[in-house]
């Protein structure tokens, strides 16, 4: 079919990319939004081999599944190379991100200027649920590690996991 409103047929595809090392409330919040905003919502966890994660990239995919399921419309893979290859190889034309403060922005706009200077591949920047402004992987990582309480920063299957981690190190 051509003519108006036949490009409606084609899936609109999105991905929310990041390390998720692991997976917090801020980051299934973005997730969640973009599921409602596109047909098919792509979470690429991006492989950084010169940071050495507290989960492994599988372990990390796994969460991610877990916790987004109820969406029903995310796809969760593994990445190594260039955010924008990623785009490409999967016809995927905007990347959704959080910003949580003005700090975030310097370095956000940075990339989103780069990649469509790449390859055309848009950036849309979604505000932070003001609840999770402050929030990150890093953080999380190290209140838990101190026996801080992060149970209302992560999804519940997070939590068991940290805990399991942190116990075993
Ligand atoms: O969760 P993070 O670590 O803040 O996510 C940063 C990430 C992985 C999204 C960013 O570093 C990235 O896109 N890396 C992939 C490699 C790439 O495309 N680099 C050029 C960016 S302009």
């Amino acid at each position: 079919m051509t003519g108006p409103g036949s490009e409606g047929l084609q899936l609109r595809r999105a991905v929310c990319p990041g390390s998720f090392d692991p997976i917090t409330n801020g980051h299934l919040d973005i997730i969640g939004r973009a599921s409602r905003l596109y047909d098919v919502v792509h979470v690429a966890v991006m492989i950084n081999q010169s940071k050495k994660g507290l989960f492994e990239i599988d372990e990390r995919i796994e969460l991610i599944r877990e916790v987004t399921a109820e969406f029903g419309n995310v796809q969760v893979e593994s990445f190594h190379g260039l955010l924008v290859d990623f785009c490409k190889q999967r016809d995927i034309p905007a990347i959704v991100k959080g910003l949580r403060a003005v700090s975030d922005f310097d370095y956000e706009l940075q990339m989103a200027q780069m990649n469509i200077g790449l390859s055309g591949v848009e950036t849309l920047f979604v505000p932070t649920n003001p609840t999770y402004s402050f929030l990150s992987s890093s953080l999380v990582k190290e209140v838990a590690a101190w026996g801080g309480d992060v149970s209302h920063l992560v999804p519940e299957p997070v939590l068991a996991a940290l805990g399991d981690r942190l116990r075993r190190k």
